[in-house]
Formats: C-alpha cells, sequence, structure tokens
C-alpha cells in the first residue's frame, strides 16, 4: 500500500478535526490540525498586545512571524496531539472564545497564511499524513491523492456545538451558536486568500445524518481505494 496525503478540508464545527484524528490514528499517520496552527499564531499575537481593542497591528504581526515556533507534541495519555508555541503547551488556550474570536481576521492576512502554507508542505514532505482545515486540498497540497470535502447543513453544525460547549459547563443558546457559525462560514468562504470551498477533485462527504462509526467506515474505504 502506497503511503499518500489526505487532505480534509470543510466548514468550522463540521467535525473534521476529530475524523481526521481518528482517521490517522486508524492507519497510522501523522495527523496535522492547520487551524490549531492559525489559533497559535492568534494567542501569539494576543499576548503580545499585536492584537488590542482597535484591532490588528498587521505590521507588528508579520514582523514576529520568525519568531512563532509551531509545532506538535504525539498524543499521550488523552489521545489529543497538543498544540505547542514556542514550545509552551498552549492546546487549551487556542480553544478559548478570546482566541475563537479573532482567528478569522489572523487567518485573513497573507503573510500569515503563506507562512503556515509553507510550514504545513513541510509535514508533507514525507507523505503519511492526514491535515484538516480550509485550504488544503485547494492550496497547501494540491496534488494531494485522496481530497475530503466535509459539509453538514449550519443548523446541525449549530446543535452539534452547542451540545459540545454544554458538555464544558458553557452556557449558550442555540440562536447565538447558529449566528456564529454562519459568520465564520461567511468569513472562512470570501476570504480573498485562499476562501474555503472545495477542490474541483475532493469528494464531498455529507454528514449531516452520518454516524461516527459510518463516517469512519466512508473514510476507510475511499482510503483503501485510493491507496491500495
Ligand atoms: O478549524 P478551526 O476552527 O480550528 O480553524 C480556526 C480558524 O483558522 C478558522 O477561522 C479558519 C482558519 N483556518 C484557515 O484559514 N485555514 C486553514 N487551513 C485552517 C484554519
Amino acid at each position: 500500500m502506497k503511503k499518500i496525503i489526505i487532505a480534509i478540508d470543510g466548514y468550522s464545527s463540521s467535525g473534521k478535526s476529530t475524523m481526521a484524528r481518528d482517521l490517522a490514528k486508524k492507519i497510522g499517520y501523522v495527523y496535522v490540525d492547520s487551524g490549531a496552527m492559525y489559533r497559535a499564531v492568534t494567542l501569539y499575537a494576543l499576548r503580545h498586545g499585536i492584537i488590542s481593542e482597535s484591532g490588528i497591528d498587521t505590521e507588528a504581526l508579520v514582523n514576529a512571524l520568525p519568531d512563532i515556533r509551531i509545532s506538535f507534541e504525539p498524543a499521550g495519555a488523552d489521545g489529543i496531539q497538543h498544540t505547542l508555541l514556542n514550545g509552551e503547551d498552549v492546546e487549551r488556550e487556542i480553544r478559548d472564545m478570546q482566541v475563537s474570536s479573532k482567528v478569522s481576521s489572523v487567518a485573513e492576512i497573507p503573510e500569515v497564511r503563506q507562512r503556515l502554507t509553507a510550514l504545513q508542505q513541510e509535514y508533507g514532505e514525507h507523505k503519511g499524513i492526514v491535515m484538516d482545515g480550509r485550504d488544503i486540498g485547494t492550496t497547501v497540497f494540491p496534488h494531494a491523492e485522496m481530497k475530503v470535502f466535509v459539509d453538514a447543513s449550519p443548523e446541525e453544525r449549530a446543535r452539534r456545538r452547542v451540545r459540545e460547549l454544554e458538555a464544558k459547563g458553557e452556557k449558550v443558546t442555540y440562536g447565538e451558536v447558529l449566528e456564529n457559525i454562519r459568520h465564520r462560514d461567511f468569513l472562512d468562504t470570501t476570504r480573498k486568500e485562499s476562501p474555503l470551498c472545495k477542490a474541483a477533485d475532493a469528494v464531498v462527504l455529507d454528514n449531516d445524518r452520518m454516524t461516527i462509526a459510518e463516517q469512519m467506515q466512508w473514510l476507510l474505504d475511499l482510503y483503501h481505494k485510493t491507496a491500495d
């Protein structure tokens, strides 16, 4: 069986990170969460006052890029890969609301995208990788052997996100979560640089009415068809 690159793109809260991580584990591939990299850059900018009430100081962020080192620590006891920012484990912090509310604006900056794209491409040099994000099949690995575009309705994604947040003890309403998802979809699909869109050769996975187990079987079937 040949080693391939698997690109999984899709809307926020479509479940793509979980499925990408589980698939990588099942087939012994490296998993890279490209969204975590955009989140780590955002956290750095927040901590260094590059993002403030008045907005993002783009020039300062671009100048700081050489000082931002992002790496991943393999999954430990919790089964989750941890994101490191200049050697510090920031996995929890990059998921908080402050980072979530600013990351789309950071992800719009062309220099940030160029730097993270180059880093992501280095991870793929030896193949045997599953990477999820918004532009993996279109910009990062346009020649990936297997490309999946995950689609689910905003309503279903909002219901899942509410369940996730409630499980973490956060108080949210379905309406505000749905609104946030619609807003992020808008930003992701309309930004100038590498907007979220389906690669022409990507296969659509509409997981509105699929269980986790059904999704995994769907992915494994496609993987075997592609790599065998
Ligand atoms: O998948 P996520 O929600 O963790 O992604 C965080 C943000 O980063 C989201 O606003 C979209 C952006 N992103 C991107 O622009 N390109 C990627 N390849 C991955 C994420």
